[in-house]
């Protein structure tokens, strides 16, 4: 074989590896093989830099940096949209194109998902990728050909050769489509470009490492991201696309059926959704429409709707179009999930470990069906990364089960009365000093004897983690602090039926209730007080450890860091924060007044159960909804801990389905998969 030959048998071959790993994701090759065969192609380059074609696998990187973009005029225009917000909506729309030819009636719908990118088109002269632009006003868009050349979905040249496409297709059990395929001399077609969720997620968690400034959101990205006058920049960042349309073709058939213009694309080697489906009618294809709406979080990427579009793309075309929205087909819209509002202020919270927490007081605004007012900023480093200043317009995202949280402001609509924000140096509710510990990002209000915090402790006390104590919920904690019939945890075992009847809303049986479940709590295990004691860093299971080394509370004070440093899983902070709260006078205070309520459990070590650490190991879990006593980072601590996972989305492979209150579409899930559902109460069952 000649060198030239070689060389062209190289360029196929990489091409061919290259489609199957970014576009099919598969690979048939090791990555030391791939290499070894890019490295004798660059070799030939070298030698002979003339004979470089425009789809070699090495163009996809290094173009020069341009100094602007050129114009391209689109060979047709590249269309947008009508947007139906609900299924009446697009009935309505059926019934505008059904009046506008009686076609319509018969029509078979394609349903695609609806990406949130960036319409870009593609065009390919005898096969080749020759130039790529973007959408502009859809008459005239910038060429971002070199670009466009770095994303690795595009396809450098189609169609793969004939022995390759039947080779992929077989061995993806499909049959070849077509033995002689008339493929057209000139090819332009539409796709969406887009980061993927996850990509997203870790080019953020990248920068964040990397102490610089994150990306809003996936769309913003990819959209800047493709707009780069340096084509290296675009190749840093992880773009990748979906095709489905064909804009403009000369020569060679093109199906008129949008079904089967999928497979077609797919056939040539452009990467397709695989989450089309056909329908006869509207209505199924309505429901299947629907189902998305729930489901989209299943999606890799961000979804704002779905496409329903009439399959014949004849008779779509002759259906015309309103302005620059074809009659042909309608974007089904999901309810919004990420909006902006004005940030009226940054609140401070008291957490039960003392933690300062900020929270986002917005103007009230919509989203997704809920009126949201607050949400959560994460901790102070991240309003300062951010930037995010009082009086700034600010992104607000609610998705599935997640608090609403702010990604961060929108600075395009700054008009220069933002306030900075300054961190306060002060506990906002009893104005004592905030402290921060070396290594941790929080700041916390120290004083124990803060009323925020009280309440906070309080709850975490009675919580069903710690002491259990039925008929104690947080309206009775309040009303027993407010009133001063408690000054801290202790207080509750000195509590008196006529104190209790004296408060609103107590009457006998309430109040015997209320002092049954106190005093029969003075009998938790040892493990359990030490919980409920709510020291920083240590849960559930750090309590374990800790009562099974020091069975009395009276052992456990007077350990040293480095006692306890001698425990396994107890680190520094740990040892720290445990030998820091048993030396605060006030916590002294509380020990003896739990000591002379008779609240002293003590244990000999062989029987202080504490969890055992692999209860949960080979079991996969999945959580939704509220829980009664963990947060979302707590129960997933707690899973952890006992050696189980924690995945975020139902499948086959889930082991159990924790329920909380208020679930998302995992419920619904967990119940076709027939995967096991189970409560908080069970969950912490199975590992003691
Ligand atoms: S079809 C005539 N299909 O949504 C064809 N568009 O809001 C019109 N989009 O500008 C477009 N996924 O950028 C179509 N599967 C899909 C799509 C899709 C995303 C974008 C496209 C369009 C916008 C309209």
């Amino acid at each position: 074989m000649s060198t030239r030959e070689r060389y062209a048998q190289l360029c196929k071959e990489i091409n061919f590896h290259f489609r199957l790993y970014h576009v099919e994701d598969r690979t048939v090759i090791s990555d030391a093989e791939y290499d070894k065969l890019v490295i004798e192609l660059r070799r030939i380059e070298s030698e002979h830099p003339d004979w470089v074609t425009p789809d070699s696998p090495t163009r996809r990187v290094g173009a020069a940096p341009s100094e602007k973009f050129e114009k391209v005029r689109h060979p047709r225009p590249i269309l947008s949209l009508a947007n139906a917000f609900g299924a009446d909506d697009a009935r309505a729309w059926f019934e505008r194109v059904r009046k506008v030819d009686d076609r319509v009636e018969k029509a078979v719908f394609v349903v695609e998902p609806k990406i949130d990118g960036l319409s870009v088109v593609l065009h390919y002269r005898d096969g080749i990728f020759v130039q790529g632009a973007t959408r502009g006003d859809g008459e005239i868009g910038e060429d971002i050909t070199a670009n466009l050349r770095t994303v690795k979905a595009i396809p450098l040249h189609i169609p793969v050769s004939r022995e390759q496409r039947v080779e992929s297709s077989q061995s993806a059990g499909q049959p070849s489509l077509f033995s002689d395929p008339l493929l057209p001399d000139y090819l332009v077609v539409r796709g969406e470009a887009f980061i993927t969720t996850r990509d997203f997620d870790k080019l953020n968690q990248k920068l964040e490492e990397a102490g610089e400034k994150t990306y809003l959101n996936p769309r913003n990205t990819a959209a800047g991201s493709l707009r780069q006058l340096d084509p290296s920049i675009t190749a840093s960042r992880p773009l990748t696309l979906l095709v489905y349309q064909v804009v403009y073709s000369e020569g060679g058939d093109v199906p008129a059926s949008q079904w089967e213009l999928l497979e077609w694309l797919k056939a040539l080697g452009f990467p397709v959704t695989d989450v089309a489906r056909r329908f006869a009618d509207l209505e199924p294809a309505l429901a299947y429409t629907v189902t998305w709406d729930k489901r989209r979080d299943e999606l890799p990427y961000e979804a704002d709707g779905m496409v329903i579009k009439i399959d014949d793309l004849r008779l779509a075309a002759d259906l015309g179009f309103v302005g620059k929205d074809p009659r042909g087909a309608i974007a089904f819209k999901f309810p919004a999930r990420e909006v902006t509002t004005k940030l009226l202020g940054i609140d401070v919270e008291v957490g039960r470990t003392g933690v300062l927490t900020p929270r986002a007081a917005l103007e009230p605004v919509e989203i997704n069906g809920v009126i949201v007012k607050n949400a959560t900023l994460h901790n102070f480093d991240y309003i300062a990364e951010k930037d995010i200043r009082v009086g700034d317009r600010v992104l607000v995202k609610r998705a599935g089960e997640v608090i609403p949280y702010v990604i961060g402001p929108v600075t395009e609509v700054r008009g220069g009365a933002e306030q900075p924000y300054q961190p306060p140096s002060a506990c906002p509710a009893c104005g004592q000093p905030a402290e921060h510990f070396e290594g941790e990002v929080a700041w916390y209000c120290v004083n124990a004897a803060c009323p925020a915090q009280l309440v906070r402790n309080m709850e975490h006390f009675v919580s069903k983690g710690s002491m259990d104590i039925t008929g104690l919920g947080i309206k009775i904690v309040e009303q027993l602090i407010a009133e001063g019939l408690v000054k801290d945890v202790a207080d509750l075992y000195t509590l008196t039926r006529e104190g209790l009847l004296a408060l609103e809303g107590f009457a006998d049986k309430k109040a015997d209730n209320l002092l049954k479940g106190i005093s029969e709590s003075a009998n938790q295990p040892i493990q359990r007080l030490v919980t409920a004691l709510g020291i920083r860093g240590v849960g559930e299971v750090v309590a374990g450890d800790l009562a099974r080394h020091f069975p009395s509370l009276d052992l456990l004070a007077k350990a040293s860091a480095d006692d306890l440093q001698m425990i396994e899983g107890i680190g520094p902070n740990i040892a720290e924060a445990v030998v820091d709260w048993f030396s605060r006078e006030r916590n002294q205070a509380v020990l003896a007044k739990l000591k002379s309520a008779g609240v002293w459990p003590t244990a000999s070590p062989s029987t202080v159960r504490g969890p055992s650490s692999g209860a949960l190991s080979g079991l996969t879990f999945v959580v939704t909804g509220t829980l009664p006593t963990f947060s979302r980072e707590g129960v997933k601590e707690f899973i952890e801990q006992h050696g189980g996972k924690v995945t975020d989305s139902v499948s086959k492979n889930t082991s159990y389905l924790v329920l909380g209150e208020a679930p998302g579409s995992k419920y619904q899930k967990a119940q076709d998969l027939g995967v096991k559902v189970i409560g908080e109460e069970e969950l912490r069952k199975m590992c003691v």
